[in-house]
């Protein structure tokens, strides 16, 4: 398939490659570089842009000197390989101090130094040109349902997030935040867990406006959940905002295995999605951020495998691409979808000027025996899907 390039805006975590194989069984398996020399390797592979914790770049109690000189490294190396930093975010989950959460932590005094670090990020997000601020909140939650007064916790989220873009608006900054949905992992149970639970508490935001979702691929997955239909839902709320691309297979832990590594039928649609938007409506809203991957390749690859791993999410990306495409074009598809009446369902159901009333009154001579007749060829246009994956 054809090499990326920036025009392709495929971006990646740091912790991505970043990633040395350290999980609850083992220590790590490959060795750790600095963060300036993944985006250089990142930037060789036709990548566009990288996106970064606050702790990927400096650590958790670094001086403000440290801080800054390592910020600035990594922005110089951006820069010389004409990567944007397109996306930035905070650890709030590796320091014990955040074990129950950070904005919605029983403790008070926990919530406070948690909203400081968010804050302190979002300056740093600003100050390096990023445009989406992504809010993955890992440790609120609990295991335990006792523990937790639900309905504070919501209280505590809320705050904690109008604080914090009620700050991008005082400061001017052209950032939008994108909160990231998990079911669980690493708490039993994440609050804000699905793209629904997330839209329904951006719903309830005072500064709502300029904030969105960051749905994961696999994240959505763990819960049985359709990412496609997260995204188009999302969408059609004007609040996709950020992307984080990846693979998983079934009902388990997290695995952010490479993009189409995990459900190679639900990833072709995704990328149809992305690529040519919802069918019956062709203005309709469309993707247009960071193709981003937040994947994890695997701890039995050493150094060469992650810079293939990383490869291979964008090839899949392009392959699923030009299949998406090719599906889209394909004169049996358009007549099947016709058939299927994909693009009937832009059409309002009621008339113009209709009411329920006028709706109850008329006659359409509908036989219900009679629609429930029809042949939907659903199948066949899934095989024509099929066909064009693997043809
Ligand atoms: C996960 C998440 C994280 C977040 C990242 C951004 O593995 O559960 O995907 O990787 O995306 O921490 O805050
Ligand atoms: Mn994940
Ligand atoms: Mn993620
Ligand atoms: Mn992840």
């Amino acid at each position: 398939s054809r090499r990326p390039t920036p025009a392709d805006r495929f971006s990646f975590g740091l912790w991505t490659v970043g990633w040395t194989g350290v999980d609850p069984f083992g220590v790590a398996s490959r060795p750790a570089l600095d963060p300036w020399e993944y985006a250089e390797r990142l930037a060789e592979l036709g990548v566009w842009g990288v996106s970064f914790h606050d702790n990927d770049v400096f650590p958790f109690d670094a001086s403000e000197s440290e801080r800054d000189k390592r910020v600035a490294r990594l922005r110089e190396a951006a820069d010389r390989a004409g990567l944007v930093i397109e996306m930035v975010t905070t650890n709030t989950f590796t320091h014990p101090v955040f074990k129950d959460g950070a904005l919605t932590a029983n403790d008070r005094s926990v919530r406070r130094f948690a909203l400081r670090k968010v804050l302190r990020a979002v300056d740093l997000a600003a100050a390096a040109g990023a445009s989406t601020f992504v809010m993955w909140g890992g440790r609120e939650g609990g295991e335990y349902d006792g523990s937790k007064d639900v309905f504070a916790a919501m209280e505590r989220y809320k705050e904690g997030l109008d604080t914090v873009a009620g700050y991008i608006k005082s400061q001017g900054h052209g950032l939008r935040i994108a909160l990231e949905p998990k079911p669980n992992e690493p708490r039993g149970d994440i609050f804000l867990p699905t793209v629904g639970h997330a839209l329904a508490m951006i719903s309830e935001l005072e500064h709502g406006d300029i904030v969105g979702l960051n749905p994961e691929t696999g994240h959505e997955q763990m819960a049985g959940l359709n990412y496609t239909h997260a995204l188009g839902q999302a969408l059609w709320h004007g609040k996709l905002f950020h992307i984080d691309l990846n693979g998983q297979r079934g009902l388990k832990y997290d695995q952010d295995l490479v993009f189409g590594h995990g459900d190679l039928m639900s990833a072709f649609f995704t990328v149809d999605l992305l690529e040519n938007g919802f069918p019956g409506y062709p203005d309709g809203p469309r993707y247009t951020g960071a193709r981003h991957f937040d994947y994890k390749p695997s701890r039995t690859e050493h150094m060469d495998g992650v810079w293939e791993s990383a490869r291979a999410c964008m090839a899949t990306y392009l392959m699923l691409s030009d299949k998406a495409r090719a599906f889209r074009a394909d004169p049996r598809v358009r007549e099947a979808m016709e058939y299927a009446g994909v693009t009937a369902l832009a059409t309002p159901t009621l008339a113009e000027g209709e009411t329920a009333q006028s709706l109850l009154a008329a006659d359409d001579g509908f036989d219900p025996d009679r629609a429930a007749e029809r042949d939907l060829g659903f199948v066949r246009l899934q095989q024509l899907a099929v066909e064009h994956l693997i043809g």
